[in-house]
């Protein structure tokens, strides 16, 4: 797996594929590793570029203890197409990760070609979610990313998730530097409402949601979709909080028909 220095820190990757490059921003507390099924898969007809956010994956967290805010992740997604020589890129997120596009996207839309939010949200926290992050960070701070495997397991996955998926986020909770996910619960509570940010965007845009989703459930996917002018809006089968994990094929085939608009065999 490669890395790139940014700003003096190693940020770590997964670069797979050719053709039109696809960015995948992954969600909270996990790494790049959620993208296994895509960068296998949809790298056989495009490039599939999977950062680990700092603090993530092989990624090191921040020094300092700083929040690591949506705009910092965007800004290091932003440098990593620069490393690779990209103009543009599909962007998409994950939950957190989604966070992270829309930020990309207030940052410099000029360089996304297309927009894919997976099992997001475009609000701000509300006072009590932001409470709930800083009530968060301590306790990870305090006893470890344990503390994310007991409040969020339970409402990531769908009840029909396999226990393979169940074992592989486990795993990559547990992975995760406690600094670094201390760090991105305090900068998930410092996000900016991203409403305008879409309203604005004139690309192509895919909505994706789980039909099980608890976390962003598909009316909040609805609502979103409405945003942005031309979203197409799909459901996932069977699945939960983590679409493209619990149910690849069917993401996959979502994906794989919304980038083909861009890139004709
Ligand atoms: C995620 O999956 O990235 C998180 O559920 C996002 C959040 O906590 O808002």
């Amino acid at each position: 797996m490669p890395n790139v220095s940014i700003a003096g820190a190693p940020l770590h990757y997964e670069d797979l594929g050719e053709g039109l490059p696809l960015l995948l921003l992954h969600g909270y507390p996990l790494s790049s590793a959620s993208f296994r099924p895509q960068l296998d898969a949809l790298s056989r007809r495009f490039r599939v570029i999977a950062p680990d956010h700092r603090g993530f994956g092989e990624s090191p967290p921040l020094r300092g203890g700083a929040p690591l805010e949506m705009a910092q992740i965007a800004r290091d997604a932003l440098a990593l197409l620069d490393h690779l020589k990209l103009e543009h890129a599909v962007v998409g997120g994950v939950s957190m990760g989604g966070y992270a596009a829309m930020a990309l996207v207030r940052e410099d839309a000029g360089r996304v070609a297309g927009l894919m939010l997976i099992d997001t949200q475009p609000s701000a926290d509300d006072d009590a979610g932001r409470a709930g992050r800083e009530d968060t960070a301590r306790a990870i701070l305090e006893r470890g990313t344990e503390v994310l495997v007991e409040r969020m397991m339970p409402k990531l996955l769908a009840p029909e998730a396999s226990a393979e998926t169940r074992a592989e986020v486990e795993r990559m909770i547990r992975a995760a530097s406690p600094e670094g996910a201390a760090a991105a619960s305090r900068g998930m509570a410092l996000r900016l409402d991203s409403k305008d940010v879409l309203a604005r965007f004139a690309g192509p845009a895919l909505v994706v949601v789980g039909e099980k989703d608890v976390i962003t459930p598909p009316e909040r996917a609805r609502a979103m979709a409405d945003l942005i002018a031309g979203a197409r809006l799909e459901r996932v089968p069977g699945a939960g909080h983590l679409s493209n994990l619990e149910n690849p094929e069917a993401f996959n085939r979502i994906a794989e028909d919304f980038l083909a608009r861009m890139q004709p065999r």
